[in-house]
């Protein structure tokens, strides 16, 4: 097996460290041959039970298993059923009835761009994908994926597949690895073109420390600042097999920066805890002292039946959002950290504030010095028992006034604006906490402590002790 990256000089304890990283990640051959023997036997099963339909059509295998750089472990098998021929969607549906009726396994429909079946099959998760493979045409999203195994085999070889590992799994290790938009990260392909491209886990990783984007077009058809204009994200790799198509269209600008960081301590502090985290766990004792301390509040978003985990983290994110650009206006309020996590049917946010309360006191602000004196007497007459007129440095005129009790919380605040926003297609409703023992009962019932871990120490669990 080759040391990661000859192009770059390791240092040697960088080199010890991807060594042992490989050892864990490169499947050795019984388990290729375990994967391969019942990916290819379900291949054919399907193929056979498609024999009478009037297309013509191929059964395929795509994905990390067809290119080899799937991570010892992941058992994920994507098959493709790629019609020759147009036939409308409905057709495709048709298609998997019949595998659900003729194959002995038990499907369940998923559905991302179309319907598709996912199956646990002998110990591998399989997902059976229909689409079109008709000669330059895409009619649906999946058509692409043959044509990115295509490119993908003229360049690959077993240094390079070993090198696509290591960054999977570094990125697997920060939680940044997959498109989805609970992650926000990088996909599986675009991994395998970062490093075509650099040729190493190491160059790769140097290149995203040091550098505040990276493009890369394999097309040679961008201009670098028109492609950032036009798809506007830290890291642009135009898709080989689709010039208008960036691969990393999902990556958000948070996740490059967490890329970004592990990277450059990686590189400081080369460690397998990069790779692979220790599930750290915080004692009830830490939890209960940390949650009375400090400003934390706990709002839950239940999700509704039957949606799609894209559709309710898009939502969430951008209801978080919301929330925190509504405590940014309200001036007094600094959310210093947030972590959004999902358990048992629901949305954990969870954010820790500067404050739970807002003062005893605010300023109520009137017109400035210069506007008609009539106005400001008003202003006056109207405040006139608080404490008051002053004249502010910025020459506007406020009184100081008592908050009522019920006007300070920010949780309840936080209540009356959470209902004037939408939460369907998503939520059936929100509750928002800001008890302390209440929080963490709740934590405890859900047993979410471990995921905590990183919101109450502050520490990313795969950052090594320094
Ligand atoms: N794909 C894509 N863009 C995405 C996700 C997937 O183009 N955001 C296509 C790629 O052609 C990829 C295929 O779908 O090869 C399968 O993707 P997926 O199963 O999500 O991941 P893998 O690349 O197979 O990687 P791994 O299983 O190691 O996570």
């Amino acid at each position: 097996m080759n040391p990661a990256s000859d192009s770059l000089v390791a240092r040697p304890e960088i080199k010890k460290v991807l060594r042992r990283v490989l050892d864990k990640v490169v499947p050795k051959e019984e388990e290729r041959e375990f994967i391969k023997n019942i990916a290819e036997r379900v291949r054919k099963e399907i193929e056979d039970s498609l024999a009478e339909i009037p297309v013509p059509f191929s059964v395929e295998i795509h994905g990390s298993f067809a290119h080899d750089t799937w991570l010892s472990g992941d058992r994920d098998i994507d098959i493709f059923i790629l019609l020759r021929e147009y036939k409308p969607k409905s057709f495709l549906e048709d298609l998997l009835k019949i595998i659900e009726n003729r194959l002995p396994y038990e499907f369940e429909r998923r559905y991302a761009e179309h319907p598709y079946l996912h199956a646990y099959i002998d110990g591998l998760e399989v997902d059976i994908v229909p689409g079109y493979s008709i000669e330059n045409k895409i009619l649906s999203a999946v058509d692409r994926t043959p044509r990115h195994t295509r490119f993908l085999k003229q360049y690959l070889n077993e240094e390079l597949c070993n090198e696509i590992r290591l960054l999977k799994a570094f990125l697997k290790g920060i939680d940044a690895y997959g498109a989805e938009i609970r992650t926000q990260g990088l996909s599986g392909y675009a991994c395998e073109l970062l490093i075509i491209h650099y040729k190493s886990f190491l160059r790769t990783i140097t290149e995203i420390a040091q550098k505040p984007r990276i493009f890369i077009d394999f097309t040679n058809t961008w201009e670098e600042e028109e492609a950032i204009k036009t798809f506007r994200r830290r890291i642009i790799i135009i898709d080989p097999t689709d010039t208008e198509r960036n691969v990393t269209a999902n990556l958000s600008t948070q996740t490059f920066l967490k890329i970004k960081l592990a990277s450059k301590l990686f590189l400081e502090r080369p460690s397998t805890t990069y790779f692979f985290p220790e599930e750290k766990n915080l004692s009830e004792k830490i939890l209960r002292k940390s949650i009375r301390e400090r400003s934390i509040i706990l709002i839950q978003l239940f999700i509704k039946e039957g949606v799609s985990p894209d559709t309710y983290w898009g939502q969430a994110k951008r209801i978080l959002r919301k929330i925190r650009q509504f405590l940014k206006r309200m001036r007094e309020v600094e959310v210093y950290n947030y972590e959004i996590t999902e358990t048992r049917g629901r949305i954990m946010l969870f954010l820790e504030l500067n404050t739970k309360e807002l003062s005893r006191y605010k300023k109520v602000l009137g017109p400035p010095i210069w506007a008609s004196s009539k106005n400001i007497l008003d202003f006056i007459i109207k405040h006139y028992d608080e404490i008051g007129p002053i004249i502010s440095i910025g020459s506007r005129i406020f009184f100081i006034e008592k908050r009522n009790a019920n006007e300070r919380s920010i949780a309840e605040i936080l209540k009356n604006f959470l209902d004037t926003i939408k939460i369907e297609p998503s939520f059936t409703s929100i509750s928002v906490h800001d008890n302390p023992e209440e929080i963490v009962k709740i934590i405890l019932e859900e047993d979410v402590s471990g995921k905590l871990y990183q919101f109450v120490t502050g520490k990313p669990p795969w950052l090594p002790e320094i």
